[in-house]
């Protein structure tokens, strides 16, 4: 049997998958609050590249990864699979678990492989200047990371209470050239008027997005990144699933279930999209479900309400049909910083309506748990974020104990915790408290939403 399963370099895929043509109807296209129409593509040229532009409005199926992309690509591509025999032994489970593994890039997780991208093309536009926001320290390690490689400054929005809790993330990014801000920040007119009228503000990544957009669009050779959400960059990170595919046919096997965490949705995206294509056209060799995890106190999925919304807080972005809690959310200070989002993917929240994909919330404690028992059978120790898709995959293995399924289960491990060790020391001085987040506050932030945008109910998508 293989514990590790490991594909040469010469495999890593060439193109990208693109979902767009192959979902069971239209994606509702993003909305102009001003005109209530579709966006027109120009409007997005303030703050993205012209080719991201285009990658973002495809309806093509597949898009080439460039040759200076996949070049870099190298330096930790293709990623590693493992078989979690030593977790499988332990839950007394004859369910198969098979983990791909993308902590192994330098910054220790999956965002660099839309990060990379993003830098190239910015840069063949002749830009200097990259802004973005991040939550868990990770997404803006990936681009300080991607930055470096192009010659490119990278200015990043850290979420204020990350930026507390992970301080070595920034230090990271320090190292690779970026500078850093804790945010709400005095760096841009929306961070100075919500640090006035709440100075302990603790920032959500609806704040952030919203400071790194405003200083895109007031300075010159500067543009917007995104390390989530939106049809470019979940396509980036199809990479992952497409080498899957291939490292589960070298051992002759097949998920029957496929799980990630969400918080944009691009990991999982990135995993599950390459398996829906060959379900769809009727190449997947048995059926196979997909299952998204998120926590039970930012549960956009399973209990935010599918319609159009702003992805930031200053609503500076157009309005994406998607499951959300309201651009206003400020998520309560859990762990897992990279799902405290208030809405997710368009693509992915069309496949949940529709019922090809299933969701599911823990709170931290009971995911910590999961973490903490990964990490004595199987070594590793995953940050909070795939902790999540860890407890959902041991569920599910208990499950088939009880009824005997040999199930083969793929999740994906896309971060290392190495990073995280003030979360996994709370966890072990028992302080960490599970968390849920109230119905009747979604309510109240979709009520809200109502009365700024009377029409939001009749758009005709
Ligand atoms: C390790 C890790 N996993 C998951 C996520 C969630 O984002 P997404 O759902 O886009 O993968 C993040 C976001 O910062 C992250 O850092």
């Amino acid at each position: 049997m293989n514990k590790k399963i490991v594909l040469p370099e010469d495999d890593i895929p060439s193109k990208w998958y693109n979902i767009v043509p192959d979902l069971p109807s239209p994606l509702p296209p993003p909305i102009n609050p001003q005109t209530c129409e579709p966006i027109n593509p120009k409007d997005l040229e303030v703050i993205f590249p012209k080719e991201i532009i285009k990658q973002e409005m495809s309806q093509d199926r597949w898009i080439d990864i460039p040759k200076e992309v996949l070049d870099i690509y190298k330096i930790w591509r293709p990623t590693p699979m493992f078989r979690a025999k030593r977790l499988e032994e332990f839950l007394k489970t004859p369910a198969k678990i098979y983990y791909k593994f993308e902590g192994v890039s330098p910054p220790g997780s999956h965002k660099p492989n839309t990060a990379v991208a993003q830098a190239y093309y910015n840069m063949k536009e002749g830009i200097k200047r990259l802004t973005t926001e991040t939550g868990a320290g990770q997404w803006g390690s990936a681009l300080a990371y991607a930055c470096s490689l192009f010659g490119l400054k990278a200015v990043i929005y850290m979420v204020k209470v990350s930026y507390y809790q992970k301080p070595f993330r920034k230090t990271l990014m320090q190292l690779w050239g970026a500078d850093i801000y804790p945010s709400p920040s005095d760096q841009t007119n929306f961070g100075k008027k919500i640090l006035k009228d709440d100075p302990n503000n603790p920032g959500s990544l609806g704040i952030a997005i919203s400071e790194a957009i405003e200083d895109a669009v007031t300075h010159e050779d500067t543009k917007y990144t995104i390390g989530s959400v939106l049809n470019h960059v979940l396509l980036h990170q199809t990479v992952i699933g497409l080498e899957a595919i291939k490292q589960l046919e070298m051992v002759d096997d097949y998920p029957d279930l496929v799980v990630g965490c969400v918080g944009g949705g691009s990991s999982f995206s990135g995993l599950f999209w390459p398996f829906y294509q060959q379900k769809v056209s009727k190449k997947a060799p048995k059926d196979v479900e997909f299952l998204a995890v998120e926590p039970t106190a930012c549960p956009s999925l399973t209990k935010g309400i599918y319609m159009y919304d702003h992805g930031e807080t200053a609503r500076l972005t157009p309005l994406l049909k998607m499951h959300t809690l309201g651009h206003i959310f400020i998520p309560p200070p859990i762990h897992a910083g990279g799902l405290r989002y208030h809405g997710a993917a368009p693509t992915l929240c069309l496949l949940i309506e529709k019922g090809y994909v299933r969701a599911v919330a823990y709170d931290q404690v009971s995911v910590f748990e999961a973490a903490s028992l990964f990490t004595k059978t199987e070594g590793l120790l995953p940050a909070p974020e795939p902790a999540h898709a860890i407890k959902a995959v041991i569920d599910e293995a208990l499950r088939c104990k009880k009824t005997g399924e040999e199930k083969t289960i793929l999740f994906l491990l896309c971060g290392h915790g190495y990073f995280d060790m003030n979360a996994y020391n709370e966890y072990l001085d028992g302080k960490l408290q599970p968390c849920e987040y109230p119905k009747d506050e979604v309510e109240k932030s979709v009520a809200y939403l109502k009365e700024l945008y009377p029409w939001i109910d009749k758009l005709p998508y």
